[in-house]
């Protein structure tokens, strides 16, 4: 059997996230028993909420647990198969953790589902095709829930929920608004992800600058903002947003490594009258088939071009990762393994 490296989580973050809460190691992989499969991953996803995880404390998921293979979404090709639904080639989605290969009981409802990479790149099954895309399209479809004409904002705009979260309210007849950090970000965000403006919160950085800054894009006020980062860009926002106006509260990246994020004026939901909304992809599974369905169709006939930041091989993971909490990455953050 291969030998198989993986990325352990060694121990836990004191504030922000380092290198060393990680640990790289090497394991034969098993013989497989019936109903199993040998997947050799050829994308690892990095994906925010893994942040999350290493914390001990209460959350909407489990904590990662310590000296086990971190969570993580994985692409890649069935190389061994003792189920009779998969076969040696098949190429896969699944959870298969910071890791080369992995076993997978492929029976396990959910645990391995099959792509078509005819029309979709096999690595986008992991960003615009997968659960950022997905999430994208709750926050939009089920919670915003637009009007043609009706104005939306994102933030963490070009990311691999941001760029989808575009093409989908373009789809449905909005002026989109995105917040990013960066001219090049914001640049890309207008000229390619097809985003109506993009506001560069380093060159607009505080409240009252990035205020100034939507009211001038969004002349119509806003009707729906989906939110990726929290904190003083959600102050901001929330300044502009019109009566009957809903909130997508998707992420607060920029609490992620525990700083506290106060909000300025709570009362402005109550003077809007606004629906602010949580939601954790995951529990909504029921609308990942039409989801799905959507955004492959974006993606297959260009409507929807998603950039990618690929990290090469299994140990730059952890940097990677450490990176994608910064904002360096530009587009969906990936491993490739093979
Ligand atoms: N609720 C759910 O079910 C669910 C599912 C998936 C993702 N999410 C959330 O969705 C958000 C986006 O996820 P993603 O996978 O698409 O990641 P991403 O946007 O591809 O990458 C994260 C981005 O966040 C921005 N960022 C990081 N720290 C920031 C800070 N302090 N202030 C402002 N921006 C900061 C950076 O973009 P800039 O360079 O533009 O700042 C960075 O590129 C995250 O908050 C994530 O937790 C939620």
């Amino acid at each position: 059997m291969p030998i198989n490296q993986q990325i352990l989580l060694d121990n836990r973050p004191q504030g922000e996230a380092v290198a060393s809460n990680f640990k790289l190691v090497s394991a034969e992989t098993p013989a497989l028993a019936d109903g199993q499969v040998l997947v050799r991953h050829h994308y690892l996803s990095l994906d925010p909420y893994m942040r999350g995880r290493m914390n001990e404390s209460k959350s909407y998921a489990a904590s990662q647990p310590l000296g086990e293979v971190m969570i993580g979404g994985t692409v890649g090709e069935v190389v061994e198969s003792r189920n009779a639904k998969y076969a040696v080639g098949d190429k896969v989605v699944g959870m298969g953790g910071w890791q080369e290969y992995s076993v997978v009981d492929a029976n396990a409802p959910g645990a391995l589902r099959k792509v078509d990479t005819t029309h979709v790149p096999l690595s986008h099954y992991l960003g615009a095709v997968g659960m950022p895309g997905v999430t994208a399209w709750y926050g939009l479809v089920k919670i915003i829930a637009p009007k043609e004409g009706d104005t939306v904002v994102v933030s963490a705009a070009t990311g691999a929920v941001g760029s989808a979260f575009a093409a989908l309210a373009k789809a449905r007849g909005c002026r989109v608004v995105g917040i990013a950090g960066g001219a090049d970000k914001c640049k890309y965000a207008t000229e390619e992800l097809g985003f109506d403006a993009c506001i560069d919160y380093k060159v607009h950085g505080d409240v009252k600058a990035m205020a100034k800054a939507l009211k001038e894009a969004c002349p119509n006020g806003i009707d729906g903002y989906f939110e990726n980062v929290g904190g003083w860009i959600m102050d901001a926002v929330m300044l502009r947003m019109n009566a009957f106006s809903r909130i997508a509260l998707c992420g607060m990246i920029a609490g992620y490594d525990g700083a506290p994020l106060p909000m300025a004026n709570p009362a402005l939901m109550l003077i809007n009258r606004m629906k602010v909304e949580g939601f954790i992809v995951s529990e909504h599974m029921e609308v990942w088939p039409d989801a799905l369905k959507e955004l492959g169709t974006l993606v297959g006939t260009g409507k929807l071009r998603p950039r990618e930041t690929i990290a090469q091989g299994i140990a730059a993971a952890p940097e990677a990762f450490l990176g994608l909490l910064k904002g360096k990455n530009f587009g969906k953050q990936l491993v490739k393994l093979v």
